[in-house]
């Protein structure tokens, strides 16, 4: 029988409790245990960024995070970042209104480390914005919108 461990997170504010193996990862643990699938799986080795989310509002690659790892920790998703009447975040209004999406499975990703970025201060200019969104890859190609967007909501954030 396999070992599992009780484990108690705080996601988008709420708690959740879990009994999981110990090797389950933050992702799969959001996605298959929490039906929380905004959070996306595009490599699973830390490459490609789709995975990001926040934990004590910095941005990580929940990939590479077991669940075990971010107990006691305030963890946010896409599907937090939204107000409580459901009115958008300026960074996903920005992200519809620019275009900076087309298929939308790097979009998790992409908005969850784009709030993160300006938050850090690294959105001053496009080129900021480009180096410090590198680790979200995009294989629709929205990248210029995607700086434009980030550069919005950088302005009223
Ligand atoms: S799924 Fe985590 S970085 Fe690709
Ligand atoms: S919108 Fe399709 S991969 Fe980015």
């Amino acid at each position: 029988m396999t070992r599992t461990i009780h484990i108690a997170l705080d996601i988008n504010g709420q708690r959740r409790e879990l009994d999981l193996e110990p090797r389950v990862t933050l992702l799969d643990a959001l996605r298959e245990h929490l039906s929380l699938t905004g959070t996306k799986k595009g490599c699973d080795q830390g490459q490609c960024g789709a995975c990001t989310c926040h934990v004590d509002g910095k941005r990580v690659l929940s990939c590479l995070t077991l669940a075990a790892q971010v107990e006691g920790r305030e963890i946010t998703t896409i599907e937090g970042l939204a107000g409580d009447a459901g009115d958008l975040h300026p960074v996903q209004a920005a992200f519809i209104e620019h275009d900076a999406f087309q298929c939308g499975y790097c979009t998790p990703g992409q908005i969850m480390s784009a709030v993160a970025c300006i938050r850090e201060g690294h959105a001053g200019s496009d080129a900021e914005i480009r180096e410090y969104m590198s680790g979200n890859l995009c294989r629709c190609g929205a990248y210029n919108n995607i700086v434009a967007a980030v550069r919005q909501a950088a302005e009223v954030a």
